[in-house]
């Protein structure tokens, strides 16, 4: 039924009643947003996603996607949107540039549809990121807090609040929240960035390739001692 109508409308768009319109909106959304276009957005099911996080994701990720595992991420609570990104690179072959590359990861990204990862993602970002680590080294945490805030000119660093906002939390859409994560993650993810294993985002692997180990050990310090929002 719905592809016959799919068929249906190149053949003479102007003549399309609004209601046939309708149906083919619906139907032609997923293709579009699978090529990473379209306005439209498409159907979403928030409980389906639930489902795949409890049966799939959280033997890994923590109940909820709260992880524990100090090297595997909190994707509780992240933005939606960054969610999908991030789902989609693992699932490209590693030769496309715009890949981001894990052995398990990109396994797993790559069997979900779209439709799957529009569910997790808009469960996951629903949820609460766990709170984050106790301060331990204060010395240490002020100067990440310093970087953070306003980078370091001498250095070329820009401050991380510029896109990861005055709190961490990120902005909707392009900017991941980085408040609460686990430590061991974000020190692997900005020696990736750095040494060009995550090749996912230029401007971020730009900024990693201006920090220094110790700017790194303070950054970490003092972003996974944030509280989530
Ligand atoms: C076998 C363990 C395992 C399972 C199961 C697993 N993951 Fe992961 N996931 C990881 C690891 C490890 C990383 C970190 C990858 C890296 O270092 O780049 C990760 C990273 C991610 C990221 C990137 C987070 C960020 O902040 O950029 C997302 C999103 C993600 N996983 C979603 C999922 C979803 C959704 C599922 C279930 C459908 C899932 N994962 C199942 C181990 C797992
Ligand atoms: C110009 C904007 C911009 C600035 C400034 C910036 N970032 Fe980012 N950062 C991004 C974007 C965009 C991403 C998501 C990349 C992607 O799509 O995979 C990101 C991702 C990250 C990640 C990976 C998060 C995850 O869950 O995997 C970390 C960690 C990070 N940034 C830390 C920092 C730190 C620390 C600074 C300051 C030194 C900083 N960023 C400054 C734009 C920025």
């Amino acid at each position: 039924m719905k592809s016959m109508k799919f068929k249906k409308i190149p053949a003479s768009p102007r003549a399309v009643v609004s209601g046939l319109a309708f149906v083919a909106a619906v139907a032609i959304a997923p293709a579009a947003i699978a090529q990473g276009g379209g306005a439209a957005s498409p159907a979403v099911d928030p409980q389906a996603g639930k489902q795949l996080v409890d049966q799939v994701c959280s033997g890994c990720h923590g109940p909820g996607g709260n992880s524990t595992v100090p090297n595997i991420p909190k994707i509780a609570g992240q933005h939606r949107d960054y969610l999908i990104k991030q789902l989609a690179d693992f699932a490209k072959p590693p030769e496309d540039k715009s890949s981001r590359n894990n052995a398990i990861m990109s396994g797993i990204a790559s069997s979900l549809t779209p439709a799957d990862r529009r569910n997790v993602a808009a469960w996951l970002s629903t949820q609460k990121m766990s709170p984050g680590a106790p301060v331990t080294d204060k010395a240490e945490w002020e100067v990440g807090q310093r970087l953070f805030r306003t980078g370091s000119p001498r250095e070329a660093v820009p401050a991380c609040a510029g896109c990861h906002g005055p709190n961490g939390d990120g902005l909707p859409a392009r900017y991941p929240k980085l408040a609460g994560q686990n430590a061991d993650y974000i020190d692997a993810q900005l020696r990736a960035f750095r040494d060009g294993t995550r090749h996912n985002n230029e401007a971020m692997q730009q900024i990693a390739f201006r920090l220094s180990g110790p700017n790194i050990k303070a950054l970490v310090t003092y972003i996974s001692s944030l509280p989530s929002q």
